[in-house]
């Protein structure tokens, strides 16, 4: 099938190469110069493991395309939309300008028969509108919802093999049946391995994937909420979490209390659900939502405050190893990065920080040039007064103790995502500091 993927980004871009392997006839639009010419060339504009093989592979079959001509659509049967949904400055609503203009764009160039798929993450009511102004304009295609649910650092297998499909179709039979045999089409490979597969209407596609993302965004809340009473107790939450993870409708899965959660989907995600619910006047049916996001902001704070411990409140002049920028391992995103927000939070307070990444120090000096970036691990952490781990990348999870302890000026460890064993580091000699942890 031809198709389009409108939005290149962290979602469009693997989105794209995955329909291309998986047979179709892909052309992505993207409106950003810089990313389209490393995708022409075969190349990820991003870090995402396996990305790179899978763009060489879809381009190798000729079926894979990238240009910035909205007209190159024309002829696709399906056009997805895929374009970012960032937090309005100054407010917790989503910024729905991106998807508008991507629809004000594509309009002009549908045909009767086409679907155009929606599979940026918006707030519930915007389907509805948007198909609207489909109608409107007059080109006889149809809109659906698809909401996607990859996880950065697994996009690719979870494009290629998703753990579950949802298509929210409109609420005319014809147009429905228009909009899901051409999605069944797109999805067959997937189908066919019976992948579940929820048929539903707009509202609650739209809703299906914020209530994903705010039931996990409080799960990890629930946890650093534990965390932070354990403090006060003396108990160790990473037991209280194992013990509890026992029961299989718990489960131990998204309960790590740590430094939190962060990147360019939950906190803006959680957010904007409560901006819409207010709207809606059902404001209170996800007030909890507030406190959510109040726990995991807390625990960046409880970090910085372990550090400043550490140094016995004299931050001013410290030398501070970061380990780790991006929100979480296996991706160079920085977007809400509870890790950056550590090292700029640390710089305000005086210390000398020396932040480090695998993949994530481009993204982060774009957004915080002023902060101190070292390329390796031994730099950053050269004559440190306190070390932070606060993305768990494996080179920095499984250091050894005995090993880092000359490097370093002090034997001071803050474990942001209680990933050490606390008794073989201070049996090396260090001071150690975790989140809920004794
Ligand atoms: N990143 C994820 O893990 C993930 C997972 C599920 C859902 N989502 C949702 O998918 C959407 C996209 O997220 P992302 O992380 O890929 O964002 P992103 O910022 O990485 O990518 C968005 C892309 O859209 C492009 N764009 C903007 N306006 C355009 C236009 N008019 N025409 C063509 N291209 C345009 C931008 O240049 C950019 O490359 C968001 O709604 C997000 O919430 C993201």
């Amino acid at each position: 099938m031809r198709i389009s993927v409108i939005g290149c980004g962290y979602l469009g871009a693997v989105h794209a190469a995955a329909l291309a392997t998986l047979g179709h006839d892909v052309v992505g639009v993207d409106v950003d110069p810089v990313k389209l010419a490393a995708l022409r060339r075969g190349e990820a504009p991003f870090f995402e493991p396996g990305l790179p093989e899978l763009l060489v592979e879809a381009g190798a079959t000729g079926r894979l395309t990238f240009t910035d001509d909205i007209s190159a659509v024309r002829g696709a049967r399906v056009h997805f939309i895929t374009v970012g949904t960032p937090q309005l400055k100054g407010s917790n609503a989503a910024d729905l300008r991106y998807v508008d203009a991507a629809f004000d764009q594509l309009l002009p160039q549908l045909s009767a028969g086409d679907v155009v798929v929606g599979k940026s993450t918006v707030p519930v009511g915007t389907a509805a509108r948007l198909a609207a102004k489909v109608a409107d304009g007059g080109s006889g295609a149809v809109l659906a919802w698809n909401p996607e649910f990859l996880r950065e650092g697994f996009a690719v297998k979870d494009s290629l093999t998703p753990d579950r499909l949802v298509f929210g179709l409109p609420p005319r039979p014809e147009a429905a049946s228009t909009a899901e045999t051409a999605l069944r089409e797109v999805y067959a490979a997937a189908l066919a391995d019976d992948t579940p597969l929820v048929l539903t209407d707009y509202a609650t596609a739209e809703l299906v994937k914020v209530s994903a993302n705010a039931f996990l965004a409080t799960k990890i809340s629930f946890i650093n909420a534990m965390a932070e009473i354990a403090e006060t107790t003396g108990a160790d939450v990473t037991q209280l979490a194992d013990a509890i993870g026992f029961d299989g409708r718990i489960g131990r899965r998204f309960l790590g209390a740590g430094v939190g959660f962060g990147g360019g989907c939950l906190p803006k995600d959680i957010r904007g659900f409560m901006a819409r619910a207010e709207e809606l006047g059902r404001g209170e049916s996800v007030a909890f939502l507030k406190e959510v996001d109040a726990i995991n902001l807390r625990r960046r704070a409880k970090v910085v405050d372990h550090v400043v411990d550490l140094l016995d409140h004299e931050p001013y002049g410290k030398t501070v190893a970061v380990l780790g920028l991006a929100f979480k391992p296996h991706s160079d995103d920085v977007r809400d990065s509870p890790a950056l927000d550590v090292a700029v939070r640390l710089t305000g307070l005086g210390a000398r920080v020396r932040a480090t990444d695998p993949e994530a120090i481009a993204n982060a000096r774009a957004l915080h040039p002023q902060l101190d970036y070292r390329a390796s691990f031994e730099e950053a952490v050269a004559g440190a007064d306190v070390m932070v781990l606060v993305t768990e990348w494996d080179q920095y999870r499984y250091l050894d103790p005995d090993a880092v302890a000359p490097l370093v000026a002090a034997r001071n460890v803050v474990d942001g995502r209680n990933s050490y064993d606390p008794a073989r580091w201070r049996a090396a000699g260090w001071t150690y500091r975790g989140l809920g942890r004794p």
